[in-house]
């Protein structure tokens, strides 16, 4: 006989995808089945609600039809057509990861989520959106309207924050235990449907859930905070030298004793960072940074400045030419820097993509 809990769970598969087949709104990118097209939508719906993508969804499409149109169009074309949609970013990853796949790909979209995720703009849960809805790969696509079903149906409430992370484990293993594998892009789907129009964070409407018998908070619940983004300033070094007419780069690996990217290589950390984030936008004229930038690591925004530096390399350093540099594990900063500067290539891969934030 079968345990309860996989009755459970068989049941509740039923229960949502009856009634997603009468309840799902009739979407454009719910008619077709081209990897591109769904994954256009699925970027437009980061941040934006169905009813402002219908529209441009369609114009964007007809515009540029085909991922190779997409690569092939000037920036300020992509952004023409994004407008009205906001968070422009979105819109230069997209197309940042269109040249990529038609330069350094052979012009097709990856086909599972794990190479999905090496595209620029494609985090985890837009890679398991559309490796599920485009390839029916069995991966659970976890965001807000997900993660707000799952919390209410299992009762789990709010958290210390500190425990923030192992609560989106949690999550993310339960939404994968429920995954209903023989139509995976549907069940996301009606997840991410009963999170838009039922499950809704304010006054949802139980009534109208087909999960309401075995949901355990049936109404609103403490939504978990989570803990505010911190703004840090860090400043790097970027220095060079001709050797036998090869430009190198000095780069310093971290310790194997560090708890975050343990033996990753990056550029040399430069002590005495500035505290204040608005310092960067006032550098004195010795110290100007040749690059800055942001970056995003879980809870931290870290205001990165790179400046150019000159003396000895320190004990741990080592000077790499572009090559050696592309195939190293590097940390995803050391790597945005090195193509923003032009130093790798922008399709370059290293042997690790694991500290992507
Ligand atoms: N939000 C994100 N992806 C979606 C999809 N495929 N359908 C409806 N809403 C979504």
């Amino acid at each position: 006989m079968a345990k309860k809990s996989e009755t459970d769970e068989t049941a509740l598969q039923h229960l949502l995808l009856d009634w997603f087949t009468r309840q799902r709104r009739d979407l454009p990118w719910r008619r077709t089945q081209d990897p591109y097209a769904i994954w256009v939508s699925e970027i437009m719906l980061q941040q934006t609600r169905v009813a402002a993508v219908l529209e441009p969804y369609r114009t964007f499409l007809e515009r540029f039809p085909t991922v190779q149109a997409l690569a092939s169009a000037e920036e300020a074309a992509v952004l023409a057509a994004w407008s009205g949609l906001g968070y422009y970013r979105r819109a230069r990853m997209l197309h940042r990861a269109a040249q990529q796949i038609c330069s350094s790909g052979n012009g097709r979209i990856p086909l599972s989520h794990a190479a999905l995720l090496e595209l620029p703009g494609i985090g985890r849960y837009t890679a398991a959106a559309i490796a599920s809805i485009a390839y029916g790969e069995p991966v659970a696509a976890v965001d807000g309207n997900v993660e707000r079903v799952l919390l209410r149906l299992r009762g789990w409430g709010s958290e210390d924050p500190v425990l923030h992370a192992q609560h989106l484990r949690r999550v993310q293993q339960e939404a994968a235990r429920l995954l209903q594998p023989a139509s995976p892009g549907d069940w996301n789907q009606a997840m991410m449907e009963l999170g838009a129009t039922v499950c809704l964070p304010r006054a949802p409407r139980c009534e109208a859930c087909p999960w309401m018998a075995g949901c355990a908070t049936r109404g609103e619940h403490d939504a978990v905070r989570r803990p505010p983004m911190r703004t840090e300033i860090r400043n790097y070094r970027w220095q060079t030298r001709l050797s036998d007419g090869v430009e190198q780069l000095l780069l310093i690996q971290r310790s194997q004793a560090q708890t975050v990217m343990p033996g990753m290589w990056e550029l040399p950390p430069v002590p005495d960072t500035p505290g204040k984030p608005d310092e960067l936008d006032k550098p004195d004229e010795q110290n100007k940074p040749i690059l800055k930038l942001r970056h995003a690591i879980m809870q931290v925004n870290y205001r990165i400045a790179i400046l150019r530096g000159e003396g000895p390399a320190p004990a741990d350093g080592r000077w790499v030419t572009a090559e050696e540099a592309a195939t190293m594990a590097l940390t995803g900063l050391a790597r945005k820097v090195m193509r923003r500067l032009g130093w790798l290539p922008t399709g370059s891969r290293g042997p690790s993509s694991g500290n992507r934030p």
